[in-house]
């Protein structure tokens, strides 16, 4: 039997805001909520709802392990082992980046693709972009790659619990997709600068997924030519300041370019179009 016996959520959250504020965590106050939810089985808004509710010795020990996690910068995704993309939840652990906000809008550049179009997410983590395209529009055929095994033993997994029917194949970049014709080419690569300054954060996402070369650009030099000679549709993710080199890499083979900027107001999504 379980008693009563810790602080009330009122009391804890305050704390943990106040710890996760000293550990530089940029949402203290949410992270602090999420945590606390996770140790308790419960929602945020039944947090809200009983603030003088007391913890058990057990949900105070979840809640203190978490924060401690917490405080060592591990991404709140990987503590919840979910996020959200879109309209989805996804299951993330550190075997895949944590689905980003900003990549919301490779998907929505996408969905005025045509009916039934064939289109191939490259390096596709979680699932993420493949995922939500496939649920939003279940006509189009999705095909998905990944360098990385284990990522997409996630992404499968990711795709068996959302019961969507897409395609996942094991390679570098274009070289696992057969030879069919493609509608479009969708891909959010590695782009980050080799010594890039970073916040702790990415330091517990696999490598692999962030870096891409002396100015995060390796990637996407043998990514654009390679998809924009396979679809007349291709759209990419880039970092801040690289839209403009992709743009000409872009424009170099053949295509007409379009800038998309994210909420932040940074040049984030590059279409190109024959
Ligand atoms: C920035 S992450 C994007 C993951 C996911 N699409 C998302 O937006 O959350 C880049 C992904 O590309 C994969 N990747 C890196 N190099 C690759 C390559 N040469 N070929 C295929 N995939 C690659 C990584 O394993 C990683 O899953």
């Amino acid at each position: 039997m379980e008693f009563a016996a810790g602080p009330s959520v009122r009391m804890s959250l305050a704390i943990a805001t106040a710890e996760l504020r000293d550990a530089g965590c940029d949402t203290p106050r949410l992270d602090a909520e999420l945590l606390l939810a996770d140790a308790l089985g419960a929602t945020r808004t039944q947090l809200h709802l009983a603030p003088e509710r007391e913890l058990t010795l057990a949900e105070s020990d979840r809640f203190a392990e978490l924060l401690r996690r917490r405080r060592a910068r591990e991404p709140v995704a990987y503590l919840l082992g979910m996020r959200a993309f879109r309209h989805i939840e996804l299951a993330v652990d550190p075997r895949v980046l944590v689905p980003r906000p900003e990549t919301e809008l490779l998907v929505e550049v996408a969905l005025g693709l045509p009916r039934g179009a064939r289109v191939a997410d490259v390096g596709t983590g979680s699932g993420a972009v493949a995922l939500a395209l496939k649920h939003e529009r279940p006509d189009l055929e999705v095909i998905a790659t990944d360098a990385s095994e284990d990522a997409l033993a996630i992404a499968r997994a990711n795709a068996r619990a959302l019961r969507l029917d897409v395609t996942f194949a094991h390679g570098d970049l274009l070289a696992p997709l057969d030879r069919d014709p493609l509608d479009a080419v969708l891909s959010n690569p590695p782009y980050v600068a080799d010594r890039a300054e970073l916040p702790p954060e990415l330091a517990h996402e696999p490598g692999p997924a962030l870096f891409a070369g002396p100015d995060g650009l390796d990637v996407l030099r043998r990514l654009v030519p390679a998809a924009a000679a396979r679809a007349p549709f291709v759209a990419f993710e880039v970092g801040a300041g690289q839209a403009g080199a992709v743009g000409e890499l872009l424009r170099r083979a053949g295509m007409r370019v379009e800038l998309h900027s994210d909420l932040a107001g940074i040049e984030r999504v590059v279409v190109g179009r024959r």
